[in-house]
């Protein structure tokens, strides 16, 4: 251990702590900065970390310095403030200070560091200002202005480390010096869209959020991506009902600070024209009264025959409907739909947030052409729920032949099409809920934004369902159904899903 003192105050760190992380600590704040990132290798390049230790005679950059025992540090003195002003001065020289049009307004490292430690009025003029490319295209999701770039190789380093795919470089010199792709190359990876999070100003912006929305007028719920099995940490943004864009969020079990670009644009669907806003029973659009009535009509023998339940429901759905039927007529799948190719980073062949679920209610999921047949051989209703099972043409033609069918979907598709009662549900940003990821995680999110047109939750509708069909035990809150499911699952008080710990759950695992 090292003891050391900073800003006056002693502290002790682990032999080998950066001073960086140390200061921070200390002051409850970080220091300046650009180029330090707690993921990616140090590089010590924007020289905004500067410290005062005792005994040395020039300042000294703390991102690339480690505590030693009896360091004596002062990290607000004014020789400190001045070299940072100095150097935050030396990054504006080109700065093209455009921030009434800049995506990074609210958010952006320059900014905030200026406001703090700035202040000054700029030396130089507009007119003398160094000119490079503004708005330059340099892959499917990012763009780039180079006047705006602190040549801080953050972005750089994410490409040669974590992605290992170098598709950037900076190049030339001095004032010329400039931020690009190699020649001839797109920056075009699974995970493009990182290197927006962490250029520190708008250097790097995403294309898809491009003058979509000012960042302060958004609103931030914590959501589980429903990309892949993965089950990435996300910050849902949205404003007004309608989602914007998705961050990640931090969590070290499950996706670090990372998250790939598919799953970025993931929130796209609940906004597209397909989602279905009402019910429709009987080929037509119907109001919920005339729905239940309907439903009411096809239940009146008894339950299901047959309960089909996709991957992306959520844990709650999947608990309710295995009520809807026999043990052995509840299945998901298809087992072979929703697969693609995955990487060693995060993203997962396996593209449904929940299969987790289905294997942690000992649900079996079917091959399509088992399910296929297994929906011919239904005597009786059959109810479909959490995916579009359909996608696959075997098990379309199946539904298609159904007589009895009910679907709980968010979208339009085969199982709408052939469906003699087609209700609106919620998609996962609009409801609460956990998803299981492939380790077995228990992940919880919560609605983000109100469910559009008539839909409802999953798990009301599916409570609806149960009564209907005479199921005795259906839950009459979402609460009380959370219970039941950790009663029936978990240890008794082994967890409270309404506070789901934020890196996850998993069961037996100690985690709380
Ligand atoms: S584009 Fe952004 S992350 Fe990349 S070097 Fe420039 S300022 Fe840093
Ligand atoms: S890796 Fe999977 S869970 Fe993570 S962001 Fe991508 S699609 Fe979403
Ligand atoms: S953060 Fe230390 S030199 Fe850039």
């Amino acid at each position: 251990m090292a003891k050391l003192t900073i800003d006056d105050q002693e502290y002790e760190f682990p032999d080998g702590t950066s001073l960086f992380d140390a200061c921070r600590q200390a002051r409850g704040e970080a220091l300046p900065h650009f180029c330090y990132h707690p993921d990616l290798p140090v590089a010590g390049v924007c020289r905004l970390c500067q410290v005062e230790v005792e005994g040395m005679p020039k300042l000294t950059i703390a991102c690339n310095t480690t505590v030693r025992d009896g360091m004596v540090v002062h990290t607000r003195s004014e020789r400190v403030n001045k070299a940072v002003q100095q150097v935050l001065e030396m990054h504006l020289i080109n700065h093209p200070v455009d921030c009434p049009i800049c995506d990074q307004a609210g958010e952006c490292g320059l900014q905030n560091q200026y406001m703090q430690y700035g202040l000054y009025e700029s030396k130089v003029p507009m007119a003398a200002k160094v000119k490079k490319h503004k708005a330059k295209v340099i892959g499917p999701y990012v763009i780039l202005d180079q006047e705006r770039c602190v040549l801080c190789s953050r972005c750089v380093r994410f490409c040669n480390e974590v992605t290992g795919t170098g598709e950037l470089g900076i190049y030339n010199r001095g004032d010329r010096a400039e931020l690009d792709v190699a020649p001839g190359v797109e920056l075009d990876n699974n995970y493009s869209m990182n290197t927006v999070d962490i250029c520190p100003v708008g250097a790097l912006t995403s294309r898809d959020f491009r003058f979509a929305k000012r960042v302060w007028m958004l609103k931030n719920t914590r959501g589980v991506c429903p990309g892949c099995a993965t089950g990435c940490n996300v910050r849902i943004d949205h404003e007004g009902g309608r989602v914007y864009r998705l961050k990640p969020v931090y969590n070290p079990e499950v996706n670090g600070r990372w998250m790939c670009d598919r799953g970025r644009m993931t929130y796209k669907e609940l906004h597209d024209e397909r989602r279905l806003l009402r019910p429709f029973a009987g080929g037509r659009e119907a109001a919920w009264t005339a729905a239940s009535v309907a439903l009411a009509d096809l239940l009146r023998d008894g339950g299901f025959s047959l309960v089909v339940v996709g991957p992306r429901a959520s844990l709650e759905e999947m608990f309710l409907a295995r009520k809807l039927a026999p043990a052995d007529a509840v299945v998901g799948g298809p087992a072979d739909l929703d697969r693609g190719e995955g990487d060693d980073l995060l993203l997962d062949g396996d593209r449904t947030p929940n299969r987790g679920g289905l294997k942690t209610l000992g649900i079996p999921e079917p091959a399509a052409a088992d399910l296929a047949a297994r929906i011919t051989a239904a005597s009786g209703p059959v109810l479909v729920l959490g995916g579009e099972p359909g996608r696959d043409a075997g098990v379309a033609a199946a539904l298609a032949g159904c007589g009895g069918l009910v679907v709980i979907a968010t979208h339009d598709g085969p199982s709408v099409q052939a469906a003699a009662v087609a209700l609106p549900g919620a998609a996962w940003a609009e409801q609460a809920g956990v998803f299981v990821n492939r380790q077995g995680r228990w992940q919880g999110f919560a609605q983000a934004v109100a469910r559009p047109g008539a839909a409802r939750e999953g798990w009301r509708i599916l409570a609806e369902l149960a009564g209907l069909a005479g199921v005795e035990t259906a839950p009459q809150s979402l609460r009380a159904l959370r219970k039941e499911i950790v009663d029936t699952v978990l240890s008794e008080g082994e967890l409270d899903m309404d506070r789901m710990p934020e890196t996850g759950f998993v069961p037996g695992g100690g985690e709380r």
